[in-house]
Formats: C-alpha cells, sequence, structure tokens
C-alpha cells in the first residue's frame, strides 16, 4: 500500500463516520504567537477546543503537515539518530469538538488499524496515563482499550513525558493514550516483544498514534505558574504519523526507505553527484 493510498484510506474512513475532511493549515501559523511552526494537527483548532470559535461540524479529520524544529515539540536532536523522526511530516488527525470522547476515539483507532490496515494484534501496545498529584489515572482509557480487544498486559502507563499532551506552554491539552508497533522480527516471543521497549532505546518498538482526551486549557497565572482549567466540553485530538504508518504497512524499517521519502532521498543523491 502506498504513503498517498493510507492518507486516502485514513480520510476516507473517517469521513464515513461522520467527520469533515479538512485541509491542512499552513505551516506558519496565522495567528497565534505561541507556535513558531504548526507542530500538530489540532494547532487550527486550537479556539475551537477553547470554545472561543464555532464551526458548523463537531467532527474533523485532516492530513496536516508539520515542522517540529524547535519549541515545545522539537524533534530536532532525533533526526538521523532514529528510523522514525524527520523535520517535517505529515499528522493524520480525527478531532471531535465536544461530541465523541475516549470510547469512540479508542474503538476507531482499533478499527481502523486492526479492521482496515490488518495490523497485527500481537505487535500493539498502548499506553494511558499514570496519574499525578493534579490529573488522576486515566483508568478508564484503559478498560476501554481492554474492551476494544487489547490484552491487558498490553497497556502500560506512563507519566507526564509520554502520556499528558499540550501543544506548547500553554493552550487545550489533556491525558493521552498512545498506540505503538513491535517492529521486531520475533512477535510471538516474549523476550523480544518485551514492554521495554515501549517508550524505550531505538526504533524496536515505535509510537504510531497518539490519541489526546482534551479536557484542560493550560493558562499562565504569573510568570513561570500555571494552571489547568476545564475546557467547556471533552474533546478528542489524535495524530497518527503517515510515515510511520506507511513505514508499518511497506514492511521497511526506517520512515526514509517508505515511498513517500525515498524518491526525495534518491533525488537528492542523483543532485548530489552532479
Ligand atoms: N496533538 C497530538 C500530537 O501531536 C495528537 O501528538
Amino acid at each position: 500500500m502506498t504513503g498517498n493510498e493510507i492518507r486516502r484510506k485514513f480520510l476516507e474512513y473517517f469521513e464515513k463516520n461522520g467527520h469533515k475532511v479538512v485541509h491542512s493549515a499552513p505551516l506558519l501559523p496565522a495567528n497565534d504567537p505561541t507556535l513558531l511552526f504548526t507542530n500538530a494537527g489540532m494547532n487550527q483548532f486550537k479556539d475551537v477546543f477553547l470554545g472561543n470559535e464555532k464551526r458548523d461540524y463537531v467532527r474533523a479529520a485532516s492530513s496536516q503537515k508539520c515542522i517540529r524544529a524547535g519549541g515545545k515539540h522539537n524533534d530536532l536532536d532525533e533526526v538521523g539518530k532514529t528510523a522514525r523522526h524527520q523535520t517535517f511530516f505529515e499528522m493524520l488527525g480525527n478531532f471531535s469538538f465536544g461530541d465523541y470522547f475516549k470510547e469512540d476515539a479508542i474503538n476507531f483507532a482499533w478499527d481502523f488499524l486492526v479492521n482496515e490496515m490488518k495490523l497485527d494484534v500481537n505487535r500493539l501496545w498502548f499506553t494511558v496515563f499514570e496519574g499525578d498529584g493534579e490529573v488522576p489515572a486515566d483508568t478508564e482509557a484503559r478498560e476501554l482499550w481492554i474492551k476494544a480487544g487489547a490484552r491487558p498486559e498490553r497497556i502500560l502507563p506512563f507519566g507526564r513525558k509520554d502520556n499528558f499532551w499540550q501543544m506548547a506552554e500553554t493552550g487545550p491539552c489533556g491525558p493521552n493514550s498512545e498506540i505503538n508497533y513491535y517492529l521486531g522480527d520475533e512477535p510471538e516471543n516474549p523476550e523480544k516483544n518485551h514492554p521495554k521497549w515501549v517508550n524505550g532505546e531505538g526504533d524496536t518498538t515505535m509510537e504510531i498514534w497518539n490519541l489526546v482526551f482534551m479536557q484542560y486549557n493550560r493558562i499562565e497565572t504569573a510568570p513561570g505558574h500555571y494552571k489547568l482549567e476545564p475546557l467547556p466540553a471533552p474533546s478528542v485530538d489524535t495524530g497518527l504519523g503517515l510515515e510511520r504508518m506507511t513505514l508499518v504497512m511497506q514492511g521497511v524499517s526506517s520512515n526514509y526507505d517508505t515511498d513517500l521519502l525515498r524518491p526525495i532521498v534518491e533525488f537528492t543523491a542523483e543532485l548530489s553527484q552532479g
């Protein structure tokens, strides 16, 4: 399956499920001094999540062009070291603005990956927020993954760094749940397909999709001091890496070997041989 087909299948799947397909926003955010470059699909919906803007739809899906080369989400130090980071990438996303919440977000993700894309369930790992003094543990997401079909031992708790997502120092945010994919040769071998690789070293297991359960607005109360206020309505923001999903579907071991990026690498190599 080509990268272009994966993008199309994702958007068609969510359109069929009542989402309005919207275009990628420009890479330079028009109206947001908290961001230098667009870093996620949700950026163009920030004011909708905050309740400051209404659209004539409550579900959306997009393939958003993103740059993560600075600021809160900076991948620059990883580029060239891992098989899965670029400065520029496309984020496939589905969004709910006060419409569906955790259960549908989890069921859509499961259905798309397992039933539409036919991923091997045995290679999937899930993470949920473990809770801290400010935000409770997400036991609900754990139960919902089990209900969808995940094995309980495949659902792992992590803290703020991995399982609480915010777009910048301030703005909409919430606990998140990530889907990770084991890329190794022995999915049946528990010594190899092991939880230590989830959010661990290397590319043995790779995050492919992040589901954010948007519930709060993070505001600055005094310089360097922040607090979380509830959003007008619980919402959903997700991001599935198109290049990573293409890596998985094409059975290659690096994003740079997918049909999305390989031709660019080869063309650049030709040019440099002059
Ligand atoms: N906004 C979330 C992310 O960028 C989905 O990971």
